[in-house]
């Protein structure tokens, strides 16, 4: 995949209003992206998918949802408020524009000193020493704008699992081992954004906090990064696309004994989809020290007292949903074969999504859109089957155009109401990777049908 693909993606998702710019009537806000009709419902598909699969089935997991704003003091104990959290920046004095220095490759020769760089932008030698710029969005809350009302949006949703350690022990009863699960919004002051929604300031992390005994950790990584992996497979991307890439210790985040990412082979290369974490007992030691609560785990059985270790696996659903449009984004040349919708045979864009991830997961179409009949038995399709699934209607364009219009937006299944519905009740399914049509079914056993299509 190359830099084409990636244009094709972002003209497909404005076009078809899966993702807009933010605030774009008013040229737009770096860094900030709107989810359009279809994009707001595969973003909450691959979420509902998430949560069945890490909550709803496992009985060693509980799912809260906290505040994006917390006390100042959580940062100053998680050390987001100190050089932990903090990129180095470097500014062009020619073109004036900022840097991440990480992001930016060292340049060759003995004419150059170490921390020189080339700015990407206008080509003048950035000779400046890096400094620490810390990510951290801030706010004021109350009346009055002062120090004292300073408060920040959080950068990762972590740290209310770990605040809320002892609510959720004491109210559900959890015993080591076991989870605590949020999906959330998060914001960080990125110094560059781009490639899409790969990097923006504000973006939605999913993770799970797994608490053991410090004994287990690894036995522990080693479990939630296979489950981790098997759950991206599970959404249908493909396993020669995902890597992994264990952290160097110098690279190391300043809360983890270890780190793994699973990197996705983006249209510009391989970058981090996801990762998981050894973040031993650095998170409940620090918050034990800064608000004196103690959030050391009881063991019944002999009555010891410890802090657990925590496995942190996570992953940005906006990075998971631009991994997902990539990895189905597919493209017939000539135009597929058996449908004539296509004269000029130009490529034709298929979504293969996952089923289950569909945006719409049926369209009801009606062969022809002047008889009466056949509009009006359609809206009757229509109207049964929105009980049951997302479902489109679309009556303009020639039949096989239609279909075009579904495949792109990946549609797995399109009913077509025809003459022979008015005299039997039954329809024809189409199916979006195959493009057959297997049997005719009746109207009444529809929703059936397609749940058990689905579910296969
Ligand atoms: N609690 C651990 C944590 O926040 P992280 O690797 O900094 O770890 C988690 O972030 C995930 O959030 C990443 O794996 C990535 O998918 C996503 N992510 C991080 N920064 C992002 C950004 N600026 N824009 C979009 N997604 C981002």
């Amino acid at each position: 995949m190359d830099n084409n693909t990636m244009q094709k993606i972002i003209s497909l998702s404005k076009r078809r209003g899966f993702i807009f710019p933010s605030s774009e009537i008013y040229g737009g806000i770096e860094g900030f992206w709107d989810y359009g009709p279809l994009g707001s419902l595969l973003k909450n598909n691959i979420k509902k998918l998430w949560l069945e699969n890490f909550v709803q089935k496992r009985k060693d997991i509980v799912l809260i949802d906290g505040s994006v704003i917390m006390n100042t003091k959580v940062w100053q104990a998680s050390g987001h408020l100190s050089a932990g959290f903090a990129d180095e920046l470097v500014e062009c004095k020619k073109c004036k524009k900022r840097f991440r220095f990480d992001h930016m490759e060292e340049l060759k020769g003995k004419e150059f000193e170490k921390n020189w760089r080339k700015c990407p932008e206008c080509g003048e030698i950035i000779k400046e020493i890096p400094r620490k710029f810390n990510l951290m969005l801030k706010t004021f809350v109350g009346a009055i704008e002062d120090d004292a009302s300073r408060a920040y949006l959080r950068p990762e949703t972590a740290q209310s699992m770990f605040t809320n350690f002892k609510n959720v022990l004491n109210s559900s009863r959890m015993k080591l081992p076991f989870g605590i699960a949020q999906i959330g919004k998060s914001f960080r002051n990125e110094i560059n954004t781009g490639n899409f929604i790969f990097r923006s300031r504000e973006f939605e992390i999913a993770e799970i906090e797994y608490f053991t005994n410090p004994k287990d950790d690894e036995k522990f990584f080693d479990l939630w990064f296979k489950e981790w992996n098997d759950f991206i497979l599970k959404l249908g991307v493909k396993k020669g696309n995902l890597r992994e890439k264990e952290h160097k210790k110098e690279d190391l985040a300043h809360y983890s004994k270890r780190t793994t990412d699973i990197e996705y082979n983006f249209p510009f290369g391989w970058s981090e989809l996801a990762g998981v974490a050894n973040r031993t007992d650095f998170d409940l030691k620090q918050h034990s020290e800064f608000s004196g609560e103690s959030l050391k785990y009881l063991e019944e059985e002999g009555g010891k007292e410890f802090f657990p270790y925590v496995i942190e696996p996570t992953i940005g659903i906006d990075r998971l949903f631009l991994t997902i449009l990539a990895d189905a984004y597919s493209e017939i040349s000539g135009g597929r074969a058996g449908e004539k919708s296509n004269t000029k045979q130009e490529a034709e864009v298929v979504l293969k999504l996952h089923k289950k991830l569909a945006p719409i997961t049926v369209a009801v179409l009606p062969l022809v859109k002047n008889k009466k009949e056949i509009t009006k038995k359609s809206e009757q399709v229509y109207d049964l089957l929105r009980n049951y699934f997302v479902v489109q209607y679309d009556e303009t364009g020639s039949i096989g155009r239609r279909y075009r219009r579904q495949d792109e937006i990946g549609t797995p299944y399109c009913v077509t109401i025809d003459f022979d519905t008015l005299e039997d009740d039954t329809v024809t399914v189409r199916d979006r990777d195959t493009m057959k049509q297997e049997e005719r079914v009746k109207i009444s056993e529809l929703p059936e049908k397609i749940q058990k299509y689905l579910n296969d």
